[in-house]
């Protein structure tokens, strides 16, 4: 079971924890090689590695195999052992400039450029690609194809297109098919199946069906970093909020060591360990007996958690998905001493009026009457801006008392469907 490359979520503190809890495999943020290549600090700190993983393999997008080629050279000075091709990255900034996943489009391009980097440098070259672009423009055979015949050491498959979200379930049906054709052409090059992969059974079942070598698993493992445990033991874990709180603890302490125990490093944590919250917030228990006979009818991870109200209020403040809470419970980690320490002030938290006005309201911002008392009704546009004058009166009270009321409706809306409060 592999740790799937994630931007923001394989920061080296969490891929650290995952290989705690005995993850093999990491990859890293995805690194975008021509600014690597131009000295780009940030690009070059996600190439450090911590000294727990054993093996860590570097994702870069580039389309060119010179610029490539230069960025592997300098994976390896930084200790990396492998190094994989992004073509699944589906965002505009990233297709726009031929990246990602648009190099699915043409796979004699794409062989082209594996065989290329495989040709020049000393690493192993994995290749990560999805279904296709687009639902009617679906080729993944003929990629795997191509990546394997340049050279590639392993392909990674995500059942999904790049135009997709997460709403649908991974095809795992292409996955099983893109093997059974490399296995047919002679080629032991190991596939990797990735998508929806939330407990050790799910990952089984997915290897067993559809032949691939290893499983990769992505939101799963940021919803549980023990996921990695559990599938080398075979065995669920259903740690308490206790025992959460106490990886959650070590995750802020990770944090602390890479990026500093100061203001400074606290500053830069706060990009990732609120935003962290975001997934772990989904986490809930699965036993094998209870849920693997719906996990064949729906991936688990699809599945909408409703949160009873009759939880302990430390459970409903570990599941509860508000930033403003996320924000909170990251700075109790972050200042609290001990991993008890930790879980008493998360204790006390829950059950404070603070939080109860988070849950109502979606904020526990005592400025924000201030703020939207201030804010002016229309926005200055640029002209006006420039010409110095006001856009418009202030709001009065009964327009504040309504942009809260349909604030709240909007709340209740987005955390019914699932979703995150407030919107990312
Ligand atoms: C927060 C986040 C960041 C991601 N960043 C990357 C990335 O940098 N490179 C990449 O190839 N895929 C990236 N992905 C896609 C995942 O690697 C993976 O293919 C996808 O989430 C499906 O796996 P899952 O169902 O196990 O989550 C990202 C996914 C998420 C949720």
């Amino acid at each position: 079971m592999i740790l799937a490359p994630l931007t923001r979520g394989g920061n080296l503190p969490f891929r650290r924890l995952c290989n705690d809890f005995g993850c093999k495999v990491s990859y890293s943020e995805m690194i975008y090689a021509r600014s690597l290549n131009k000295g780009d600090a940030v690009e070059q700190a996600r190439l450090r590695s911590s000294p727990n993983e054993s093996l860590y393999v570097v994702q870069f997008a580039t389309n060119q195999i010179n610029e490539g080629v230069k960025a592997i050279k300098e994976a390896k000075q930084m200790g990396a052992h492998a190094v994989d091709l992004n073509c699944g990255c589906p965002i505009y900034e990233v297709t726009r400039r031929g990246l990602g996943s648009s190099l699915l489009r043409s796979p004699k391009k794409l062989y082209k450029l594996v065989e290329g980097l495989v040709q020049q440098s000393d690493l192993p070259i994995t290749v990560k690609i999805r279904l296709g672009c687009e639902a009617d423009s679906i080729n993944c055979l003929d990629n795997v194809k191509a990546a394997r015949e340049a050279g590639a050491s392993a392909i990674t498959i995500h059942g999904r297109t790049a135009q997709q979200g997460y709403s649908k379930n991974a095809d795992w049906d292409l996955i099983k098919q893109a093997v059974e054709e490399t296995r047919k052409d002679g080629y032991d090059i190991p596939i990797i199946g990735n998508g929806d992969i939330l407990t050790y059974y799910e990952a089984n079942r997915r290897m067993q069906e559809s032949g691939v070598d290893s499983v990769m698993v992505g939101r799963g493992a940021l919803a549980k970093p023990w996921i990695f445990q559990e599938f080398e033991k075979q065995q669920t874990w259903t740690p308490t909020a206790q025992e959460r709180v106490e990886v959650y603890k070590t995750l802020a302490e990770y944090m602390k060591d890479h990026f500093g125990n100061d203001d400074m490093g606290r500053k830069k944590s706060w990009n990732f360990l609120p935003w962290h919250f975001e997934f772990l917030s989904r986490y809930k228990a699965y036993p094998e007996h209870q849920y693997s006979e719906d996990s064949i009818a729906q991936p688990l991870i699809q599945k909408r958690i409703i949160v009873p109200d009759d939880m302990d209020p430390i459970e409903i403040l570990l599941a509860n998905r508000c930033s403003d809470a996320h924000d909170r419970i990251a700075s109790i980690l972050w200042d609290a001493d001990t991993h008890i320490d930790a879980y008493s002030k998360l204790c006390s938290y829950a059950e404070s009026d603070e939080f109860a006005t988070i849950l109502q309201t979606g904020s526990g911002n005592p400025e924000e009457d201030k703020v939207l008392a201030n804010l002016p009704k229309g926005k200055a546009g640029k002209w006006e801006k420039r010409r110095g004058r006001k856009p418009g009166p202030k709001r009065s009270e009964e327009e504040i008392a309504q942009i809260r009321a349909e604030r709240a409706a909007k709340k209740a809306r987005i955390l019914a469907e699932g979703g995150v409060w407030p919107p990312p």
